[in-house]
């Protein structure tokens, strides 16, 4: 039977990047993200391309709304991909509190709201795969942002060992620096990040769709970022905390 995947951050950077290669493997999908149009042309796109069902679905998942309209859709998918993301400029003290409320109900109270839902459709039907996008970023204490991605990593190593049994796994995505239009929104300098720390988006998903196959809990692509994440993980964090300070 064909399988389907819902898709949240569809039309650019990593989630665009999961969009064709599912397809490409035959999957059925639901895209969703606030920009219909170009919902719409990646959906015509792809379904042109790989001759898979597309459907979409325009929402702001940081509001409640939008976000009750993407859990809609997650009725009898096969995966879950929680990957739509952003982030504001600025350190958290110095924005405006209103901006941080809503990044929070992006980056965690939408792939919480999403996993809920497709958990406990998978749980009864006794198979299902998620995929939740978090970011190197995890490793360290570096403001909001990595404090978000830190609530994803932590939960999902739970969720794979707690579910494992009852046919689900819960896979977390560590990505490095990838290079898309993430950084350009955010208007960050991206000059002072050394050549090596790039990853290209379709690498980075082909890993993690390798590590999802093998039901592991953590996908951090490349041998330079899964060395990095030992030492992040191992060294005395003050350490890690001064390293990570001196980073953009
Ligand atoms: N790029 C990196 O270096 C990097 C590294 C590690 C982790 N990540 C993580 O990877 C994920 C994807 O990032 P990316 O770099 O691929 O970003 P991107 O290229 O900026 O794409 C973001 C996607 O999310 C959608 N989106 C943004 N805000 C949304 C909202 N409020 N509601 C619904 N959809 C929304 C966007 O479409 P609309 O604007 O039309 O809504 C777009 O499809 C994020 O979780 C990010 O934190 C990125």
């Amino acid at each position: 039977m064909t399988q389907r995947a819902l898709v949240t951050g569809a039309t650019a950077g990593i989630g665009h990047a999961f969009a064709r290669a599912l397809a490409s493997r035959g999957y059925d999908l639901v895209l969703v993200s606030r920009d219909l149009a170009r919902l719409q042309a990646v959906a015509d796109q792809i379904s042109t391309k790989h001759g898979v069902e597309v459907t979409v679905v325009s929402a702001d998942l940081s509001s409640h709304v939008g976000l009750a309209k993407a859990v809609a859709a997650v009725d009898g998918i096969d995966l879950l991909i929680n990957n739509a993301g952003s982030s504001i400029a600025g350190w958290f003290g110095k924005t405006d509190i209103a901006a941080e409320e809503s990044q929070l109900d992006l980056m965690v109270r939408a792939p919480m709201v999403l996993t809920d839902a497709a958990l406990k459709q998978m749980v009864s039907r006794g198979s299902g795969k998620i995929i939740n996008v978090a970011s190197m970023a995890a490793f360290t204490p570096r403001g909001i942002y990595a404090a978000h991605k830190a609530w994803l990593v932590n939960l999902g190593l739970w969720l794979n060992l707690q579910y494992a049994d009852s046919g689900v796994t819960v896979t977390t995505l560590c990505p490095g620096f990838v290079h898309i239009e993430f950084h350009q929104r955010m208007n960050a300098k991206t000059d002072d990040i050394p050549r090596w720390m790039w990853l290209d988006a379709d690498k980075v998903v082909a890993a993690a769709l390798r590590d999802l196959e093998r039901g592991k809990a953590l996908s951090i692509p490349t041998a330079r970022y899964k060395a990095l994440a030992v030492l992040a993980r191992t060294l005395p964090i003050g350490l890690v905390s001064r390293v990570a300070k001196k980073g953009r």
